[in-house]
């Protein structure tokens, strides 16, 4: 019998396209995952079972082991962190940017910027590379928000359509990383589980 495989998804608007893609390649949850309360969902094939997670602990699943596989969205696996899985495959779902912004009409401004953002790894990570000091500012929302009140100078955010920075009189200035999607296996299920693995993997890169 083949071994059962696990995959996570990321749960939110991104959803819908993650289960899409599934349903392409003929995986579909027995319960739907968007309006049931369960977290653990059987499929139409009985070695593939499916967990909703937030987007932030897909990586830690899949990291471990628990789920085999995992969709998470490129902000979140830079900012996880690489270790214990592959990232073999873009989905090319929830296209957007990781960038640096600053309010359109800027002040002067001291040497060391204060940076607001809710990726702090990836922040430090982005300015040391560059050899530039700045204090790190964690936020949850509303990134916006901090350049405007005086909170920092600059922020890091996702930037989509630009309408939220603009409605708030910023504007992006450096590109840190393109984003979407990403398929990830965990390192040991990738060789323990290969050819579910590879099966489900194929079946996707067909498709996009
Ligand atoms: C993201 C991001 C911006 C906005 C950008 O927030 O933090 O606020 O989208 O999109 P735009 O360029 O199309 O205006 P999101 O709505 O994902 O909420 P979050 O704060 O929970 O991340």
């Amino acid at each position: 019998m083949a071994a059962e495989l696990v995959l996570a998804l990321t749960k939110g608007r991104i959803l819908d396209d993650e289960l899409s893609l599934l349903s392409r390649i003929g995986i579909e949850p027995v319960d739907d995952p968007r309006t049931s309360r369960k977290l653990v969902f059987e499929t139409n094939n009985t070695n593939i079972r499916i967990m909703v997670l937030r987007g932030t602990d897909v990586a830690t699943y899949v990291e471990h082991g628990i789920a085999d596989v995992g969709m998470s969205g490129k902000d979140v696996l830079l900012e996880h962190g690489g270790d214990g899985f592959y990232e073999p495959l873009d989905l090319g779902l929830g296209r957007c940017r990781l960038m640096v912004a600053k309010l359109v009409k800027e002040g002067e401004l001291p040497t060391r910027l204060r940076i607001a953002t809710k990726f702090t790894n990836t922040a430090k990570r982005y300015y040391a590379e560059r050899g530039i000091q700045v204090d790190i500012i964690k936020l949850y929302g509303a990134m916006e928000l901090a350049p405007v009140t005086g909170l920092a100078h600059r922020i890091v955010d996702i930037v989509e359509t630009g309408n939220t920075l603009k409605a708030n009189g910023l504007e992006a200035v450096e590109l840190i990383e393109e984003i979407s999607t990403r398929l990830i296996v965990n390192t040991t299920a990738y060789k323990t589980k290969n050819e579910q693995v590879r099966s489900l993997v194929d079946s996707l890169e067909s498709i996009l």
